[in-house]
């Protein structure tokens, strides 16, 4: 879920169009530096954010995710042979070296394991695939909730696709790379990261069904700015309890005889509170009810209804700190914070999947400015951490 390897980006070198350039001439000369020859091509993936709908995707549910314009990039060149050789730009300039036929997991270095668990996923379709030669970098803060590892993911499938001509869509794109994430790295996720990062249209947002992941783009009002605050906490256990919170869902969903909570109405699960252990019933109450206020979301963002939307993101964060308990309280404090200023002028929540990282606000433009002032003097001082704040755009999907 986060590759794992040292942070070193700040704020200020974090997402614009202009850092997106940047990051296209840093791979490209850092590739001569490394291989003494040029990169055939430059391939980028975007992180992104869920604007409402979080711990929904692995029960079939509906998420309503954003790509954004922070991503990875890579440059590379094929090989004659099976070696893969990638050089991490931002994981303390590692290189790591292995052959297609021979993948094994290393624990050293963790971020490797997603090149080699995403390859190994495009060879069950492809196994003609050969090596190649690769610079990676990335300006998705990491373990933030913002999909680092997914973006990743769609950038070393997307630079397999170009260099070997595969006719790989995005939708098997994005499945391979969470089956890296789950029979590999070994983070039960979900499809969400992965589809938006292959899927995402600019200055949209996307309504995705989950079940048979068909979506809907929707516009984000130009009127409302996507600004995102990192509480910069370090997520601990993220990983177990994730798989934690996935497996108290499933097993919710095996007492009704169902494959997945999307089966289960409100009406049921009241109906069998008494059979269910108190906190699996919180569980389940929370991704039905957050499954509905997804869909509602689509509807009040197709006609600009912020008042609606403030109502459904406020009742998303009090149902993932209370029923879901995936906050913390420095997340839940930035909320306090930014709806003190917002209102029902706009609408804030934790976004991802939770145990630290950001919250994520869709705020009036008009309101940026006094609430960037807000956010760097009340978080420090109630939290005693410097808070990062990212105005973000929604971008292109890697194969859209
Ligand atoms: C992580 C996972 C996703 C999703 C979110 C929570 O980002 O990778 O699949 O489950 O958490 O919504």
């Amino acid at each position: 879920m986060t590759h794992q390897c040292s942070e070193k980006q700040s704020s200020e070198q974090l997402g614009s169009e202009q850092q997106g350039l940047a990051q296209q001439d840093l791979v490209k000369s850092l590739f001569v530096q490394q291989f003494a020859s040029a990169a055939e091509l430059v391939c980028h993936a975007p992180g992104r954010v869920n604007l409402i709908g979080d711990h929904t995707d692995y029960n079939d549910g509906f998420v309503f995710p954003a790509a954004i314009n922070f991503g990875t990039t890579i440059a590379a060149a094929k090989r004659e042979d099976a070696v893969v050789n990638v050089y991490a730009h931002d994981c303390d300039q590692q290189s790591n070296e292995f052959n297609l036929s021979e993948v094994a997991f290393d624990s050293q270095m963790m971020w490797s394991n997603y090149v080699k668990g995403t390859l190994l996923a495009l060879m069950k379709t492809y196994p003609e695939i050969k090596g190649a030669n690769l610079v990676v970098t990335g300006n998705v803060p990491q373990g933030a909730g913002l999909s680092s590892s997914a973006s990743f993911e769609i950038a070393i499938l997307k630079t397999f696709a170009e260099l070997y001509q595969l006719d790989l869509d995005g939708i098997k794109a994005a499945l391979m790379g969470q089956k890296a994430e789950n029979n590999f790295v070994g983070c039960n996720c979900g499809i969400m990261d992965q589809l938006i990062s292959a899927m995402g249209q600019k200055n949209h947002a996307m309504l995705l069904d989950c079940k048979d992941l068909s979506f809907e783009d929707a516009p984000i009002p130009s009127n409302l700015a996507l600004f995102i605050v990192n509480s910069n906490v370090k997520r601990g256990l993220v990983d177990s309890e994730y798989n934690l919170r996935r497996e108290q869902c499933e097993q919710v969903a095996q007492h009704f005889g169902k494959s997945a909570l999307r089966e289960v109405s409100i009406e049921q699960l009241n109906a069998a509170k008494e059979q269910l252990e108190p906190v699996l019933f919180r569980r389940a109450r929370h991704v039905i009810s957050e499954n509905a206020r997804a869909v509602a979301t689509l509807t009040a963002l197709k006609n600009n209804d912020i008042a609606s939307i403030s109502v459904a993101m406020k009742e998303s964060h009090n149902s993932l700190r209370d029923d879901f308990q995936v906050t913390t309280k420095e997340m839940d404090g930035l909320v306090e914070i930014i709806d003190g200023v917002i209102g029902n002028a706009g609408g804030v929540r934790m976004t991802g999947g939770g145990f630290g990282g950001c919250v994520v606000a869709l705020v009036p433009r008009a309101m940026v400015e006094e609430l960037t002032d807000v956010v760097n003097t009340a978080y420090p001082q109630q939290f005693g951490l410097e808070p990062s704040i990212y105005l973000c755009t929604a971008t292109q999907g890697a194969f859209r």
